[in-house]
């Protein structure tokens, strides 16, 4: 028997452009089991069938569409998208050269498979199973992974369930030596969405003469990027375990003497030493501090008193990174949080995201998170 989840007259238009997730409050009634393992069926008040999802029943978000329409998906649709979105990568040129062996492989909505994702470490991968619905795959997942994936596979489950304690990741990133914690971690291990982000900086480092300073440095992606392109650069987080991979990824890629770390809280005074500047380029990489639309003013205050005291440590012509990793902190909020820091006279240059390895399906706004404004000091 096929679940039915059908919505109230008022629920609103549901198609392409409303994106996949339909909330708990659109929602009149679900007939039928509850079953996560198999697709449930989109009705409107009429009955007129309007897609087909995955199930969670008792989620805020209880149904995630992976197709739109009356027709249901075919029998392999599963499998045959755990292709296309490893297909699309290679497609992007991921995965052609040993210079990069690090990124996603399947992006949750981005790749049609809401609530799974799957990184790629070297010979080894991550998945994150994020809905019930995925976790009821996991036999299915592990049996497409295994025969393509040359080593170890790590899967993280609901709340930080550690399939492999004290194990570590290792790739390379445009060249670079990179090692990471296996899950339990952050993300998956690393922050791969700022991949590109990192390359970029080390280049206006090196173009401003440096030093670069990296707020939130976790295991020295923008720290070793810009030493590699020739300048001085000093990472700040408040994990020791972040801070030990940060210094060993520094001294692999025979860093050491350029770099310098700090255990301290970004948030805080930022008194040390190492910390006076001045810098040719300030990265400024907050965890989520906005978990939905009420934490945003408070995020964008916090985030303003931060820069107002880094502002003054940027030499003139220099370059701040402002990032936001929540979809409830945007471009504006950052120029918000910028503005707010005090009469500095700052133009933005770039505007960035994640890598093409995260994409968004047209009309999942929620999809998108990373935002990082680059902004240039120009003190006119
Ligand atoms: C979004 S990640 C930064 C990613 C990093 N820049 C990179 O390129 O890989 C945020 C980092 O901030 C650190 N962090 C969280 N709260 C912090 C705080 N109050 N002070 C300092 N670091 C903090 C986390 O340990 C994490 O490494």
């Amino acid at each position: 028997m096929t679940t039915r989840v059908a919505l109230r007259r008022d629920a609103g238009r549901i198609g392409p452009e409303s994106g996949p997730w339909i909330r708990q409050r659109q929602v009149a009634k679900i007939w039928g089991p509850p079953d996560p393992a198999s697709l449930a069926q989109l009705v409107d008040h009429r009955d007129v069938v309007l897609g087909w999802g995955l199930l969670a029943p008792d989620a805020d978000i209880p149904l995630r569409l992976v197709q739109f329409g009356d027709k249901p998906p075919a029998a392999d649709w599963f499998e045959r998208r755990l292709a296309s979105a490893l297909a699309a990568r290679a497609g992007l040129g991921l995965g052609e050269t040993l210079d990069t062996t690090a990124y996603r492989e399947v992006n949750s909505e981005g790749d049609g498979l809401p609530g799974l994702v799957i990184d790629r470490y070297g010979d080894d991968r991550v998945v994150q199973l994020g809905t019930p619905a995925m976790t009821a795959r996991r036999a299915a997942i592990l049996e497409f992974l295994r025969p393509r994936t040359p080593g170890q596979i790590f899967v993280i489950a609901g709340e930080a369930a550690p399939d492999a304690a004290e194990s570590v990741l290792e790739f390379r990133e445009h060249g670079l030596w990179f090692s990471c914690p296996a899950p339990p971690a952050q993300k998956t291990g690393a922050y791969l969405d700022q991949r590109d982000n990192r390359r970029l900086a080390a280049g206006l480092a090196a173009r401003a003469g440096g030093p670069l300073l990296d707020l939130g440095c976790h295991v020295g992606g923008f720290v070793v990027h810009a030493a590699a392109a020739g300048v001085r650069a000093v990472g700040l987080d408040q994990s020791a375990r972040a801070l030990s991979f940060a210094r060993r990824n520094a001294a692999r890629n025979d860093l050491t003497e350029r770099t310098a770390f700090v255990q301290a809280d970004m948030f805080g005074a930022l008194d040390d030493p190492a910390l006076a500047g001045p810098f040719g380029v300030i990265v400024f990489d907050p965890p989520r501090i906005a978990t939905g639309s009420q934490g945003r003013e408070r995020a964008v205050a916090a985030m303003a008193r931060s820069l107002g005291r880094l502002v003054p440590r940027l030499a003139p012509g220099g370059f701040l990174l402002a990032c936001s990793c929540s979809h409830h902190v945007g471009r504006a909020d950052l120029d918000a949080a910028l503005l707010g820091a005090g009469p500095h006279g700052f133009t933005r240059v770039h505007a960035l995201g994640p890598g093409p390895d995260h994409p968004v399906w047209p009309g999942h706004v929620e999809g998108e998170y990373l935002r990082v404004n680059v902004y240039q000091r120009r003190d006119t």
